[in-house]
């Protein structure tokens, strides 16, 4: 009768313990199935755009790639075409240039002149002006737009807000 007892409740707290075990087990499954919070953010690039200088190229990192940032001056603003104008990312009152920074043609990296307001490719000799527009070839385009959604002061990168769209359908950027 003692004996039996003893084993019922030993095989109670044996029970006990795999069953623990089991949920532990399932939850530790269920956490590598789940996306860390980390990947899950991995995808998105948030710029406070308060930080930058006129004609100061900065290249900040999104997915890997360099991503080019160059807030316009009023001068390049006042001088340029429709066409490097359709290329703007306005934020707040002020103008930029966002790019991802790799050449259209075999992917190197441009860099800029902000005497001549303008990339060149070491490559192959690319050029391409400050609106991020070809000038001269074998680049087939100017640099390719980012997925981007403006929120207040901020830019998401990696986020398609209508901004983003817009240029899309008008075949700005790829
Ligand atoms: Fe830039 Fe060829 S990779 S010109």
């Amino acid at each position: 009768m003692k004996e039996n007892s003893r084993r019922g409740f030993m095989g109670k707290a044996f029970g006990a313990v795999a069953g623990v075990g089991a949920v532990a087990s399932l939850y530790a499954m269920k956490r590598s199935w789940d996306p860390l919070p980390s990947v899950k953010a991995a995808g998105f690039t948030t710029l406070d755009m308060s930080g930058y200088e006129e004609n100061q190229l900065v290249t900040e990192k999104w997915r890997g790639k360099p991503i080019f940032v160059m807030k316009k001056t009023a001068e390049m603003l006042a001088k340029q075409t429709e066409a490097q104008s359709a290329r703007d990312i306005k934020v707040g009152d002020d103008h930029y240039m966002i790019a991802i920074g790799l050449c259209t043609h075999l992917g190197c990296i441009p860099a800029y002149n902000p005497d001549e307001k303008g990339f060149l490719c070491a490559c192959h000799g690319g050029q391409f002006d400050w609106a991020g527009d070809v000038t001269k070839t074998p680049p087939p385009r100017g640099f390719d737009i980012p997925p981007f959604k403006i929120d207040g002061m901020k830019l998401v990168l990696g986020e398609e807000g209508p901004e983003y769209k817009a240029m899309k359908e008008n075949g700005i950027t790829l």
